[in-house]
């Protein structure tokens, strides 16, 4: 779909979208049309349940006096609440609203109560599909919108900010992609592969292979691997936004990459297996992140970690009960061999910290079952040893709508996964699993402020949002993205 920034003129063909606010106030645009086709529009409102409430949408076919195919009412609702996040919803309600009635060419006149870059933005993000596996989609089914023209009063302005927002877009879209592959497809070799494409942005990619990791101490990591025919890797990306000159401490990403987790020997049972696939959520958001980062030009030093396997049951599998060291020296009891990913993270917090002594550390992770059963999927689990970090998190969470929510760290819950065999194990009791699990991360970061994203309840959606359609969603991309921008680029 084609995106462009116009001036706030009539089209001569396609669909026009006009702005309506709540209680059927229309905007200027709207009513100037409205007298063009002689009060066609109020009367099509008024015989209808449409109010203007945000993001209804009410269709006028074949209108008289233009034209145009159809005039398309938007809702805007109260005009206070229009912020940025409406602008998205909006932008992502009328490009669902255009494939569904087949529409290809479209104008919105929405005056300049809407933020234009904001509602491209979102429309851009609502135009998502995984759709390379499906050979026989009928052509009616699929999205027939082609151009999307947005009028507005300083359309180069828009047009220069909406830049920097695509390229996040770009990032979540990868994301997106990889997150929805099937695990025959990603695993962790093509996963790195995929992540040595960000070299064509200026990113520096490097992939450990096995003995590296074996050399390295990483046996955690090394030990999930072990049951699988599938080699495991370890990513490190490297984004230098600031000049080389000027001192810049780096901040860290770490994703957790199991590009399949069967549960190894402590098997998982069989229904609902196949979402598995993305339990490599939280390497993806790293890599998307890493895209738009580089993509938009970030004035940031960023390092991005992602360490991958594939959780497998075999004759090689790891064995509940087997004691791994790690590479930070501290020997830990795998007693679940389905609590893969914080042995995953242990390595590669430990080699992010000691090789790159970044600002700060964030770890992503569809980490545990136990985050979705206390937030659903409308917060994502935040734990971190810094209030201001995790202060900074809860605020991106709100401007982006990737909202997270943070749970407690504390010693009392550090002392449920000590064990007599070794310095750790690594699962608790039935208590308070998320957090167990990141007391147990915690014991891998030296200290360094850090900060831990449980994101396994919001990595999936089952169903369409404004901006999201179902599948991978991406979340953590715009998150961290806000993150970075708003406190640790220079300018
Ligand atoms: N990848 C899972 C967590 C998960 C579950 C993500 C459901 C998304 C949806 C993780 O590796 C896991 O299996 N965690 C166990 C930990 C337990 C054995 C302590 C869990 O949450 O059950
Ligand atoms: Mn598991
Ligand atoms: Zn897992």
């Amino acid at each position: 779909m084609k995106l462009s920034f116009v001036k706030p003129n009539l089209p001569t063909r396609g669909a026009v979208v006009i702005g309506v606010f709540d209680k059927r106030k229309l905007a200027p645009s709207a009513a100037r049309l409205d007298k063009q086709v002689s009060g066609m529009v109020t009367r099509a409102m008024k015989a209808s349940r449409f109010e203007g409430k945000k993001c209804q949408t009410l269709e006028l076919a074949a209108p008289s006096g233009i034209e145009l195919g159809r005039i398309v009412l938007l809702g805007l609702g109260e005009e206070k609440a229009l912020d940025d996040l409406a602008a998205q919803d909006l932008g992502g309600t009328v490009v669902t609203f255009l494939n569904r009635v087949g529409e290809a060419t479209a104008t919105v006149l929405l005056d300049d109560f809407v933020a234009a870059d904001q509602f491209a933005y979102g429309a851009r993000l609502r135009t998502y599909r995984f759709d390379k596996y499906r050979t026989q989609e009928k052509p009616k089914n699929k999205p027939t919108l082609k151009s999307l023209s947005i009028g507005c009063g300083n359309a180069s302005k828009a047009r220069r900010s909406f830049g920097a927002l695509d390229r996040v877009a770009d990032g979540v879209f990868m994301t997106r992609d990889l997150v929805s592959e099937p695990a025959n497809v990603i695993y962790p070799e093509t996963l790195a592969k995929a992540a040595r494409t960000l070299t064509g942005l200026g990113v520096k990619v490097e992939v450990l292979d096995e003995k590296q990791m074996g050399r390295l101490g990483m046996n955690a990591l090394l030990g999930v691997a072990q049951g699988s025919a599938r080699p495991p890797r370890l990513v490190v990306m490297q984004w230098q936004g600031v000049a080389k000159s000027k001192k810049s401490k780096p901040i860290a990403f770490v994703g957790k990459g199991v590009t399949f987790d069967t549960g190894g020997i402590s098997l998982k049972p069989p229904a609902g297996m196949e979402e598995m696939k993305w339990d490599m959520g939280g390497a993806g958001v790293v890599i998307g992140l890493m895209k738009a980062l580089a993509g938009r030009k970030a004035k940031v030093n960023a390092i991005g970690v992602v360490g991958l396997v594939e959780n497998m049951p075999s004759g090689s599998a790891q064995r509940p009960g087997d004691i791994v060291a790690s590479m930070s020296g501290q020997t830990i009891e795998v007693l679940n061999t389905d609590a893969e990913g914080r042995l995953v993270l242990a390595d590669a917090l430990w080699y992010t910290q000691d090789r790159f002594h970044p600002r700060l550390m964030i770890d992503l992770a569809t980490l545990t079952g136990a985050i979705i059963i206390s937030l659903g999927s409308e917060h994502a689990g935040l734990m971190s040893n810094n209030d201001e970090i995790a202060e900074r998190l809860s605020n991106a969470g709100s401007k982006t709508g990737e909202k997270v929510w943070r749970l407690p760290l504390h010693n009392n819950y550090d002392k449920l996964i000590n064990t007599d065999a070794a310095d750790v194990k690594n699962i608790g009791n039935r208590e308070a699993g998320s957090i167990t699990a990141a007391q147990f991360l915690q014991r891998f970061v030296n200290d360094l402020p850090w900060a831990h994203l449980d994101i396994a309840g919001v990595t999936w959606s089952k169903k369409d949002s404004p901006t999201v359609p179902k599948g991978g969603t991406g979340f953590g991309v715009r998150l961290l993205d806000r993150f970075v921008a708003e406190s640790y680029e220079v300018r």
